[in-house]
């Protein structure tokens, strides 16, 4: 059972559709976890997904209406074994919440998976328009598609 957050400004964009990317190849490879995703500005706390991310994501065939965005917690270093966040931005704010190197350890960039010590930021479609989105997802389902590769390998040697 892998656990894992991912992290970005006001959870309403980014990283709920890297969730319900995540979640769907999870499935696919029959991987058992648990996938999450929440932001650090209080603006969209409770709402769901921002409606263009909730449309490219219909245009790939999955659902991401059911999330509702919430705020990063301390404890999230508690319940998640990874801690994926789309920018430098994120990457400080979660790193400024933790209690020791355990901690630590589990942040990375998100587009680290495919281009590794990069540390390259996913930029933000909230100011942008749908293609902006369709960008995004299709830059989050090749990471994704890597890091559920990733996690199949790891399971299949454990
Ligand atoms: P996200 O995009 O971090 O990808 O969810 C944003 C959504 C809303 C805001 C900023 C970024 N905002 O400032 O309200």
């Amino acid at each position: 059972m892998v656990n894992i957050l991912f992290v970005c400004t006001g959870n309403i964009c980014r990283s709920p559709l890297a969730e319900g990317i995540l979640k769907d190849k999870l499935n696919a490879l029959h991987i058992p976890g648990r996938v999450d995703s929440c932001g650090f500005e209080s603006f969209h706390i409770g709402d769901p997904p921002d409606r263009r991310a909730q449309l490219t994501a219909s245009r790939h065939g999955l659902d991401i209406a059911g999330h509702r965005a919430r705020l990063f917690t301390t404890g999230d270093f508690d319940d998640f074994d990874l801690i994926y966040v789309m920018d430098t931005g994120h990457f400080n704010n979660v790193m400024k919440h933790a209690r020791n190197a355990s901690d630590r350890a589990k942040v990375d960039y998100m587009l680290n998976v495919i281009s590794p010590w990069q540390n390259l930021g996913v930029k933000d479609p909230w100011y942008h328009d749908q293609e902006a989105f369709e960008e995004v997802f299709l830059l989050l389902d090749l990471a994704c598609d890597k890091l559920a590769k990733k996690l199949l390998t790891d399971k299949s040697r454990s």
